[in-house]
């Protein structure tokens, strides 16, 4: 997108006086000059079934999504696969699969996007912060278990940056509580803990195809659940509780609806794309990782730098390259200046004001949220981008601390 001409302008709501500038969606679009943080990834290919599946008088829930699901098998290491609208979805089906009613709590950590928490909110459940591991970002196994109560009925863990959290912990603590574990694996598609895909571990694991991830679909998400009990409501939950395979009288009008559901399931024009795409997701991957393996050899023994202290029994997927730096908003400014997008990505959720009763002391995200920042690490920086990423961040945090 060279020009902005034929594009509108988004105009700032009147209350608000605010909108999504023009500077924070060039950052967003990843086609500015400066190296950016994000950048979608879409394959040409996707065009050629994508003008057949748009064209073919069938364009809902259907043939693509089935052969989607399959496709996503290998990689998620689990055949209970449910393809769903948004990543968000999946997260609010979890809930609901694992029984969390109204006035239940849920144990959760802040240090995500706030797409984790407020399925919570919208199961009318409470939530209880949870500390997190300041040298990673991901939550903390004895402080979840701390935090179980007779009122807890599950655990949202995310993989931060795509780092695999604590998972045979937080399942072992799932199993001695009876508390359902579910995994936010959306910055981690394509990550393993101890040699087995995320996706193959907990009682259920929610990935997002949104715009910017590894895998995107345009939007989309998956669902994948241990127990096929559960896999089989998820697919009536879905679509309203309806069963879309059962026998029909009336080609359209359904039976009997035994429970209500949603209306979250994926449709054939999104899972056509997500069949092109996941193709190349191996190499997207391969990329992330290969420019993290180069960053975390440059990166080492900085003064005003920590590198995420990552354990190699797991393999992440690095959609995220986080460090840890002294003086962040001066570090920002200086990357920024060199041509190079940095961010924080995701507030910590506890201090929005939506979740203003649930606030509690956590040492563990105060340290990391002070600290803690993002660099360019995808598939779209070069040699020549990530020695400069690396050369700019060098000059600025070998200093004195
Ligand atoms: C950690 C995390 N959880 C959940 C989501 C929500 O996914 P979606 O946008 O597909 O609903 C996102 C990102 O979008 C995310 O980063």
């Amino acid at each position: 997108m060279k020009s902005s001409s034929n594009v509108p302008k988004i105009v700032p709501h009147p209350s608000s006086g605010k909108g999504i500038s023009e500077e924070v969606r060039h950052l967003l679009s990843g086609q500015g000059e400066a190296i950016p943080l994000f950048k979608v990834h879409l394959v040409p290919e996707v065009l050629e079934p994508l003008g057949r599946t748009l064209l073919s008088g069938y364009i809902g829930q259907g043939p693509r999504v089935d052969e989607f699901e399959k496709a996503l098998v290998p990689w998620l290491g689990n055949h209970n696969v449910l393809a769903l609208n948004s990543g968000t979805s999946a997260l609010q089906l979890a809930l609901r699969l694992a029984n969390v009613e109204p006035g239940d709590e849920v144990i959760s950590t802040p240090m995500t996007c706030t797409a984790t928490n407020v399925p919570i909110m919208a199961m009318g459940a409470r939530i209880v912060w949870a500390d997190i591991d300041p040298h990673t970002g991901n939550v903390d196994p004895l402080d979840v278990e701390r935090k179980i109560s007779p009122r807890t009925k599950a655990v949202m863990a995310v993989h931060w940056a795509g780092y695999p959290c604590e998972v045979d912990e937080l399942d072992r603590i799932g199993e001695k509580h009876g508390v359902t574990i579910i995994e936010d694996a959306a910055h981690a598609f394509g990550g393993t803990y101890r040699g087995r895909p995320i996706g193959s571990h907990s009682d259920f694991v929610c990935f997002s195809f949104q715009a910017i991830k590894h895998l995107t679909t345009v939007d989309g998400g998956a669902l994948v659940a241990k127990d096929t009990e559960s896999y089989k409501r998820g697919k009536l939950l879905r679509w309203y509780g309806i069963d879309r395979e059962s026998e029909r009288r009336d080609f359209r009008c359904e039976q009997d609806v035994a429970e209500w559901g949603y209306k979250f399931h994926m449709n054939d024009v999104t899972a056509t794309i997500g069949l092109e795409q996941i193709r190349h997701v191996d190499d997207v991957l391969r990329r992330h990782r290969e420019n993290a393996a180069y960053y975390r050899e440059r990166l080492t023994g900085l003064r005003r730098l920590e590198l995420l202290a990552y354990q190699d029994d797991r393999e992440p997927s690095y959609w995220l390259f986080t460090v840890r730096v002294r003086e962040r908003d001066r570090f920002m400014l200086e990357m920024r200046k060199a041509g190079i997008v940095t961010s924080q990505v995701h507030a910590r959720n506890d201090q929005h004001s939506m979740f203003a009763e649930f606030r509690r002391v956590l040492p563990g995200v105060d340290e990391f949220a002070a600290e803690q920042v993002s660099i360019p690490v995808g598939w779209w920086l070069g040699e020549d981008e990530r020695a400069h990423v690396a050369d700019t961040v060098v000059r600025l945090c070998e200093g004195a601390a």
